[in-house]
């Protein structure tokens, strides 16, 4: 076992969302540092082709792959109660990423369907807290939380107020989320991901995808999935024991907060 696969060695994640995106990236990531890996989305095909792709790697990985709608408390409660079975009684490391986010609309504040701004909160925010709530028995001391907000928060982006507001909801539950699972030694932290080049970014983009936000970062390029795979296993693994309610942005320094 190499230094890293020890860092994961007997312990879970679970990462919502995870049917591709962001959420089977981290899955890859947490798999290659040796953790029991469970992944849940809505899309339970998806899902299970990301742990499929896990699988092919060859390195053993320990897979669990389930339905979840992180919406309805009772689809919550039972994925957590199936992941912690799974997880010998643990769930050291929670990753709270599914999302709402390409199909949103972008559409003036005037415009957006009270509908649809519910459904965002529904998933964005709301989803996460449940998510906890279903995992906060099975977190054990030195457990994390790591939820999913977004750069946009700190850019104001434009046309989309129901999602920038869902995603800095998101930060200020982290902050709460940390002080009171903080007691029993669970860290909560948040990433603020730029612009990144996955499926559904491109849905939103299109052709113009690539090159998005590029001219200005202080790197000059685009960010691809895997560059924001580190900041979730930083926060999740030893170096990070210290820190919580931390909101890290991951895009290349293109907002300085
Ligand atoms: N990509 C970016 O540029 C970027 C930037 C900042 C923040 N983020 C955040 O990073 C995360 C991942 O983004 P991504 O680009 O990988 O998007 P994505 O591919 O759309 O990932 C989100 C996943 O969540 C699933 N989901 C939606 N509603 C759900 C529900 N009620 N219950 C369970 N799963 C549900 C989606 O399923 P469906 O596809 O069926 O809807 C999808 O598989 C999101 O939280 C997003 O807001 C992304």
């Amino acid at each position: 076992m190499t230094i890293r696969e020890a860092e994961g060695a007997d312990r879970t994640v679970l990462v919502t969302g995870a049917a591709g995106g962001l959420g089977r990236a981290f899955a890859l990531g947490f798999a290659a540092r040796g953790y029991r890996v469970a992944v849940a989305d809505r899309d339970l095909p998806g899902v299970e082709e990301t742990a499929a792709v896990i699988a092919d790697l060859g390195t053993g990985t320990e897979l669990w792959a389930g339905a979840l709608d992180v919406t309805d408390a009772r689809s919550a409660d039972a994925v957590a109660a199936e992941v912690a079975t799974f997880g010998r009684g643990r769930i050291d490391v929670l990753v709270n990423n599914a999302a709402m986010y390409g199909n949103v609309t972008r559409s003036p504040l005037e415009q957006i369907d009270p509908d649809e701004w519910d459904a965002v909160m529904a998933v964005n925010l709301k989803g996460p807290w449940l998510m906890t709530k279903a995992c906060s028995d099975y977190l054990p001391p030195g457990g994390r939380v790591v939820n999913l907000s977004s750069a946009t928060v700190y850019s104001g982006s434009e046309n989309w107020a129901h999602y920038v507001a869902s995603k800095g909801g998101v930060i200020a539950l982290t902050r709460v989320m940390a002080k009171e699972l903080g007691r029993r030694e669970i860290t909560v932290n948040a990433i603020a991901p730029g612009f990144t080049l996955t499926d559904a970014s491109l849905d939103i983009m299109g052709d113009q995808a690539a090159s998005y936000g590029v001219d200005r970062g202080a790197l000059r390029r685009s960010s691809q999935p895997d560059d924001i795979v580190g900041a979730a296993l930083f926060l999740s693994g030893p170096d990070a024991q210290y820190i919580s309610g931390q909101t890290l942005v991951v895009d290349g320094g293109r907002q300085f907060i």
